[in-house]
């Protein structure tokens, strides 16, 4: 048997990774295959000290303390795009390459953002529960009124407000056109210096949030995202607005948003992503004009199968020495670091 030859996979993935990685000559062991069940802190750090690659799962902090664990590991493979439960500069500092599945689900996370904005603005969780509960008697024109996604009946085009304008950001800004919305968008990083595009306008957070009848969060997390929309911010949107959150639970202050929805600040709310997760913050889940869900934004058939095969393609190219096809940290094959640790 070929010496590093060892993937540990810390959760099982949907097929299509495994058949790749059942096609090269790798061992793989698979820690945790109840679907239920994540792995405990001692449970990661015995992950990464059998493996030669990990193959991990947005659930498993991976901090200083895990990556000193095996000085012979040789990448970390990401099912994700987000990878913010990843220290990268501490893997970084250790010569460990970090990849992650980006673009392949830019489209899949887009529609689930757009489900949860027509869901939250026409009340569709409550009206199913109406219905389930047998409580249809009688067609009420004054039943369960919602917010006009469209010009609709005042003819004003609604104003999308995006904030975060990277790949699903601006996935989220074309949907947007079939609907005739206006869309301002503003980026925390605006890594490429945008401002302004065929469909967008770019605006700064305040004025966005002012002016915006629906907001969609799509910032990766990092210092400066965490909180980006707590009480100042929700306070300074529209009382009929609705806030969509999509990208990471953390980017909102959950507890002001609770107040926010409770107190009428604002219209409504739909999350994916919570703050503490899987936990919501208490309140939350008794607020009628919250849509809920855990965490699906990238969840359908073809797209969770090939976020697997390519974490498993980048996994088999850290086992190979190889730059990995999605690295998050490409800098880190030109270190010393890096170079002791594949050499070693
Ligand atoms: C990601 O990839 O970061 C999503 O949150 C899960 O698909």
């Amino acid at each position: 048997m070929k010496e590093r030859n060892h993937i540990v996979i810390t959760r099982r993935i949907p097929q299509a990774g495994m058949d790749v990685l059942e096609a090269s000559d790798a061992r793989v062991t698979v820690v945790q295959t109840d679907e239920e069940k994540g792995l405990s802190h001692q449970e990661i750090v015995a992950a990464i000290e059998s493996a030669d690659v990990l193959l991990c799962q947005l659930t498993e902090p991976i901090g200083p303390e895990v990556l000193s664990a095996n000085d012979r590991l040789l990448g970390i493979a990401q099912m994700a795009v987000g990878f913010d439960n990843v220290d990268v500069a501490a893997a970084t500092e250790r010569g460990i390459p970090v990849s992650n599945t980006p673009g392949v689900l830019t489209d899949t996370t887009a529609d689930l953002t757009w489900a949860l904005l027509l869901a939250v603005a026409r009340r569709i969780p409550e009206a199913h529960e109406y219905m389930v509960a047998g409580r249809y008697a009688l067609w009420g024109p004054n039943l369960l009124h919602g917010y006009d996604v469209s010009p609709g009946g005042s003819g004003r085009r609604k104003v999308l407000g995006i904030v975060g304008y990277g790949r699903i950001g601006q996935a989220v800004a074309r949907r947007a056109v079939g609907f005739d919305m206006e869309v301002l968008a503003h980026d925390p990083f605006n890594r490429d210096g945008i401002e302004a595009d065929e469909i967008a306008t770019w605006a700064d957070l305040p004025e966005l949030l002012s002016r915006s009848d629906f907001v969609s969060l799509h910032p990766a997390l990092t210092d400066e995202t965490h909180h980006l929309i707590g009480e100042e911010e929700l306070r300074a949107m529209k009382p009929t607005a609705c806030l969509v959150n999509v990208s990471r639970g953390p980017v909102i202050d959950e507890e002001a948003l609770v107040r926010a929805l409770s107190e009428g600040w604002i219209g409504g709310a739909a999350l994916d992503v919570y703050e503490d997760e899987p936990a919501m913050k208490p309140g939350l889940a008794e607020c009628p004009n919250a849509v809920l869900v855990p965490h699906v934004g990238s969840a359908t058939r073809d797209t969770r199968g090939r976020m697997a095969s390519m974490a498993a393609t980048n996994a088999l190219a850290h086992l190979e020495r190889r730059r990995a096809p999605n690295c998050v940290n490409p800098g880190v094959y030109d270190t010393e670091a890096y170079r002791r640790r594949v050499g070693g």
